[in-house]
C-alpha cells in the first residue's frame, strides 16, 4: 500500500468518524469509555475477531466487484494454512459423534469460459458437531474438519465430511458483549468455508450455508450471500453440498 493511498484512506477514515461524533454530540465522557473499550478489545485479543465481525464482509464485496467470479465472502478467523491433503473422493477426518451427519462436498472449479481448471487446490474447513474447529478449540487437532483436494482433468473434487452446526463466535469478550449490547447476537449460521487457488487466478474465499439453517437471515457476521445458501440436498442419507466455483483472472477487472 503507497503512502499517497494509506493517506487517502486513512484521512477518510478519520474524518468519517468525526462526522459520526458530531451528528450524535459524543462527550467526552462517552469518547474516554470508547477509547477504554478498544484497549479492552486490544487486550483480549479480539481485534481482528471485532474488525472481522463489521467490515470484512465490505471488503468481500469489494473484491467480488473487481474480480468477477464466484462471490466470495468473510474468511473468518479459523483458516489453517497447512490442512491435509485428502485424495480425490477421500474423507476428511472427523471423530466419530453419534450427533454425525454424513456429507459430501463436490462440485468444479472452472475459468470464467467455463472451462475446467484442472489441478486447482480446494481447501475446505468446517465445524464439529458441536460448533468447534480443529487446530484452535478444545485440543481438536489441526487436520481434523479440514482438508485440502485437488481437482481432477475435468476440474472436480468430492470429499467425505460431516454437517457443521451454527456457530457462536465469543461472546464472554468485549465484542461479544458490544453486539449484544446493540441488540444483536452472536451466532454464525452452520457453513462450510473454501479458499479456492489455481496459478493465474484470484484465490476465491467463500462459504456455503444451509438452505432453512438458523441465523441464515440473521448472521452476526453479514457474511451471508444468496447464491451461497444451499438447497438441502440428500443422496443415500448423505448432504450435498455443491458448488460449482468460477475463479477469474487474478486481475482487476476493467
Ligand atoms: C468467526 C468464526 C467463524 O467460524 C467464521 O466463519 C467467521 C467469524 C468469528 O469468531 O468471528
Ligand atoms: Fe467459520
Amino acid at each position: 500500500m503507497s503512502n499517497n493511498r494509506i493517506h487517502a484512506v486513512v484521512s477518510d477514515i478519520v474524518n468519517g468518524i468525526r462526522q459520526v461524533l458530531v451528528r450524535h454530540g459524543v462527550t467526552f465522557d462517552e469518547y474516554r469509555a470508547g477509547v477504554m473499550y478498544a484497549v479492552k478489545t486490544g487486550e483480549a485479543g479480539e481485534i481482528p475477531l471485532m474488525l472481522d465481525v463489521f467490515l470484512n464482509s465490505t471488503v468481500s464485496d469489494i473484491e467480488n466487484a473487481a474480480y468477477g467470479g464466484t462471490e466470495g465472502t468473510i474468511e473468518g478467523p479459523y483458516y489453517l494454512p497447512n490442512a491435509p491433503i485428502i485424495p480425490n473422493g477421500g474423507e476428511i477426518l472427523t471423530y466419530d459423534d453419534d450427533r454425525n451427519v454424513p456429507m459430501v462436498v463436490r462440485g468444479t472449479v472452472k475459468d470464467l469460459e467455463g472451462q475446467p481448471i484442472a489441478g486447482a487446490t480446494v481447501d475446505i474447513w468446517h465445524s464439529t458437531p458441536d460448533g468447534y474447529y480443529g487446530g484452535i478449540h478444545n485440543d481438536i487437532p489441526a487436520n481434523y474438519y479440514r482438508g485440502k483436494v485437488l481437482t481432477d482433468s475435468e476440474g472436480r473434487y468430492f470429499v467425505r465430511s460431516t454437517v457443521p452446526v451454527p456457530y457462536k463466535i465469543p461472546d464472554q469478550g468485549p465484542t461479544g458483549a458490544l453486539l449484544e449490547m446493540m441488540g444483536g447476537h452472536s451466532w454464525r449460521p452452520a457453513h462450510v468455508h473454501f479458499k479456492v487457488r489455481a496459478d493465474g487466478y484470484h484465490t476465491l474465499t467463500t462459504q456455503s450455508y444451509f438452505e432453512q439453517g438458523d441465523y441464515v437471515e440473521d448472521d452476526c457476521c453479514n457474511g451471508v450471500r444468496p447464491v451461497q445458501v444451499k438447497p438441502d440436498v440428500r443422496e443415500n442419507g448423505e448432504k450435498v453440498i455443491e458448488n460449482d466455483f468460477q475463479l477469474a483472472p487474478d486481475v482487476i477487472a476493467s
